[in-house]
């Protein structure tokens, strides 16, 4: 910028546009060298540590407990504790009290929460700052209001808690996806173990304190960290009501085996490969934005991403220069800079599995376009990516990539894009770019995904359920749908 100041002959244009970094503060967050287990409201010490670290340069940030099966037992044994010990008896004006003061204690902390969130998970700070620290707050605020209200929520069917719940979330967002499960429970009367994902475990592991500051009875909510491991003896455990999982579609294969036959209650919320749709009448340079948001918001780690863009073909020309033009002007880089668009990979494992399925997109023949893009030399990283000439065999049509990867293929009527849209084992979100109201309700009737957005992308909302069909689960998590799970009906 400081061309701007010297005298020039011409206007004082920047020679250059590039931003100056913006770097956000790390000192707001504390983190601990060592955390345990919170377990019936205090730290419970883990007989086993791993390290977790910072996925923009692999810096380790803290020892984190590996939680075994006895670490759990103590856990699901305090959950219990709680859930009789009065939790589950307490009038629901009274639940309310505590998830309001959890959604205002988010808010107070919301800066320390984003710094952590980005700093443990690699996404772009503007995200934590601007989506995922609101939104979780505000799922809070949401089902507050829920819990002394639920016998107007389900008239004439007496709703009652489940029990314990125990609640597996994944790395892509993990507070907001801790709200997600927390939240409900608690607001129905239900008491909780969570488990946070082994690469993202620190914005749960300060959740414990805001639990603290809000005085939620010991026991109610319980943390454990650690791995697949971990996971599996919370679904195994004997005393678990409830097992609510967010993750691949493998291990919810696998969980909803384990529990067949043992009347243990389960949602899953799995993978996705979600169509987005723009016809000829669309507002093309909207439609770029929404597609951009669609498959590079949060690196592509998102469940509903808009992975597969399918284009009228009588516009596929200019969309996908637009495309490519405004692909080279995202930012790629530290995640704590506040100009950050697309920031690390999350881990070393899910870089490899992106790596691995963009070269067999390269192998199977489609064209491939990056941006001309400087990458740190440190931690975890890949440019933003486009694939054109994308048949609907190939893998990078059909598999989860859960990157920053777009696969682009085209159709010429409303029913061969339906048709397209819908030829996926997966069925959570779709998107419809288009002027006509009446194409969007004879799209969003016929396509096979749980949520479908109409000229924009992502928008999420805790009054507005969530959730799939097919292999990408079942079950519907936010709104009043989102109550359903964690209740039990006398009929
Ligand atoms: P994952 O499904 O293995 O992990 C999700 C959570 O489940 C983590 O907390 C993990 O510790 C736990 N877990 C793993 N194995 C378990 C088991 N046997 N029993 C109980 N809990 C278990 O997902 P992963 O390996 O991190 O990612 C692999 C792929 O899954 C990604 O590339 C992506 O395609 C997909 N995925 C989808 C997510 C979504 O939001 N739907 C979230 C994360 C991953
Ligand atoms: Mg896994």
């Amino acid at each position: 910028m400081s061309e701007l100041e010297r005298k020039q002959d011409g206007a004082p244009v920047p020679a250059d546009w590039t931003y100056a970094s913006a770097p956000e503060s790390r000192d707001i967050v504390q983190i601990a060298e060592r955390y345990g287990h919170f377990v019936g409201g205090e730290w419970l010490e883990p007989t086993e540590t791993y390290e977790t670290i910072a996925p923009r340069d692999e810096e380790p940030l803290a020892a984190v407990g590996h939680g075994t099966e006895a670490d759990v037992g103590k856990a699901v044994a305090a959950a219990r504790a709680a859930y009789a010990d009065g939790w589950s008896s307490l009038p629901g004006s009274e639940r309310a009290k505590y998830l309001f003061r959890i959604a205002r204690l988010l808010q107070e902390r919301a800066r320390e929460f984003a710094v952590l969130e980005s700093l443990n998970g690699g996404k772009p700070i503007k995200e934590s700052r601007d989506v995922d620290v609101p939104l979780a707050a505000a799922h809070f605020f949401y089902y507050a209001g829920w819990a002394d209200k639920l016998e107007y929520a389900f008239p004439n069917r007496r709703p009652r808690p489940v029990g314990v719940a125990g609640q597996i979330i994944p790395w892509n967002f993990p507070l907001l996806m801790l709200a997600w499960k927390v939240a409900p429970a608690l607001a129905c009367g239900n008491t909780v173990v969570l488990k946070p994902a082994e690469t993202t475990p620190l914005s749960a592991l300060l959740f414990a304190d805001v639990l603290r500051q809000a005085e939620l009875p010991p026991g109610v909510v319980n943390i454990v960290t650690g791995d697949g491991r971990t996971g599996a003896a919370i679904v195994e455990s004997e005393d678990v009501d409830k097992i609510a999982f967010t993750g691949s579609t493998e291990v919810g294969k696998e969980i909803q085996r384990r529990l067949a036959g043992t009347g243990k209650r389960l949602t899953l919320e799995l993978g996705g490969k979600a169509a987005n749709i723009v016809f000829d009448d669309a507002a093309l340079d909207q439609a770029v934005e929404g597609i951009v948001n669609g498959i590079y918001f949060n690196q592509g780690h998102v469940c509903c991403a808009g992975s597969r863009l399918f284009v009228q073909e009588s516009i596929y020309e200019p969309l996908v220069a637009k495309l490519e033009r405004r692909l080279s002007t995202l930012r790629v880089g530290d995640p704590l800079d506040k100009n950050t668009d697309v920031g690390a990979i999350n881990s070393a494992a899910q870089l490899e599995k992106i790596r691995e399925l963009v070269a067999s997109g390269v192998e199977e023949g489609a064209r491939i376009y990056q941006p001309p893009c400087v990458l740190p030399e440190k931690g975890y990283w890949f440019v933003p990516t486009v694939f054109t000439n994308v048949a609907q065999s190939y893998r990078i049509a059909q598999e989860e990539i859960f990157g920053p990867v777009l696969s682009v293929l085209t159709f010429r009527t409303p029913e061969e894009a339906l048709e397209k849209a819908n030829n996926t084992p997966y069925g959570l979100s779709a998107g419809v770019w288009t002027e006509k109201g009446s194409r969007i309700l004879w799209m969003a009737q016929r396509l096979r995904a749980g949520v479908v957005w109409a000229n924009t992308y992502n928008r999420f909302d805790p009054s507005s359920p969530f959730g799939g069909y097919k292999e990408s689960g079942f079950g519907r998590e936010g709104g009043l749908h989102g109550l359903g799970p964690y209740l039990e009906f006398d009929e």
